[in-house]
């Protein structure tokens, strides 16, 4: 199992939530209602977020989805599941238990939120049994295999759901101050990118046009935008842990020395260290409407 501990995902979540594509979201926000004609009214969206982590996605998407919101978080992962539950309480105005579920109250909407333990690389379906309206994932994809996409597509579009992932790797890296090793340390580690991470070899940057293929084929519209991440002086905490993690995934594949490697990561400590990382956002509606962009 790859882990991805509560601190990294902290981390990371600022600088995910202001790398999404506004426009993708506000589409996804026009479309909602649409997908929820046949429902008596005040039925809350249901939502399935797929590799939740401690719940980034929820916190970024839930001001979007209206007053009445059912969402049921998916990880294999339980130490992650239980910080999900901590910090969503905390992000809430008010949190309550009823029954299995978190039910949070925020800006006045009522989420209430499940929380499932579940291998999703065992079966991409299995999460999808309470026919949501909205399927969703963040920074999952790249993680999966090409088989493995085209599979919870098939699943997604069986139930005729909404899809939205963000943030998804696309393999658009530039650092700076530029450093003679840049060249080799990503190219072993989009390498490394393509290891298998519980699901077969991963899609790694291919994941977005996996998943534009998987939905197009069935006639899904699907539009695409870039939500990369630009860092800068103000995330040098973000920077180190990132330049950390690269640095050992790319010497872990034995395609860079490990001292060249440890020198690559040195010069990101350097106060002035920038870096662009790209990602793709994507939304697929079951409906051939009015999406141009991607
Ligand atoms: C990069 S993290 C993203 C977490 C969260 N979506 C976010 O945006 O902060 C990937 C997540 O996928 C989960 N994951 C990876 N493989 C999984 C699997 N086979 N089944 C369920 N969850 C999985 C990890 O535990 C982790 O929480």
């Amino acid at each position: 199992m790859t882990g991805f501990s509560p601190d990294w995902l902290a981390l990371r979540e600022p600088a995910d939530h202001a790398a999404r594509d506004p426009g993708l979201v506000a589409a996804l926000s026009r479309a909602l209602p649409g997908a929820l004609q046949d429902r008596a009214p005040g039925d809350p969206v249901r939502v399935v977020d797929l590799g939740c982590g401690a719940g980034s996605n929820l916190r970024a998407l839930a001001p979007h989805l209206g007053p009445a919101q059912a969402w049921t978080l998916v990880d294999h992962d339980p130490a992650l599941l239980a910080a999900a539950r901590a910090r969503l309480a905390a992000w809430a105005e008010r949190a309550e238990e009823d029954r299995d579920d978190l039910v949070l109250h925020r800006d006045g909407a009522r989420i209430a939120v499940r929380f499932c333990a579940l291998d999703l690389a065992a079966d991409p379906a299995a999460a999808l049994g309470e026919r949501p309206d909205l399927v969703t994932a963040a920074a999952l994809f790249d993680l999966a295999s090409e088989a493995w996409i085209a599979a919870l597509a098939e699943a997604v579009i069986r139930c005729g759901a909404v899809f939205y992932t963000a943030l998804t790797y696309d393999g658009a890296e530039s650092w700076s101050p530029p450093h003679p090793a840049d060249a080799a340390i990503h190219a072993a580690f989009l390498a490394h990118q393509a290891g298998d991470k519980g699901f077969g070899p991963a899609a790694g940057p291919g994941a977005t046009d996996a998943l534009s293929r998987a939905f197009r084929a069935h006639g899904y519209a699907v539009a695409t935008a870039a939500s990369p991440w630009r860092l800068g002086p103000g995330d040098a905490a973000l920077l180190r842990a990132l330049a950390e993690g690269t640095a050992r995934a790319a010497a872990e594949t034995g395609r860079v020395a490990a001292a060249e490697a440890e020198a690559w990561e040195a010069l990101r400590q350097a106060p002035e260290t920038t870096a662009l990382i790209g990602h793709r956002d994507l939304l697929a509606l079951p409906d051939t409407g009015p999406l141009e962009r991607g």
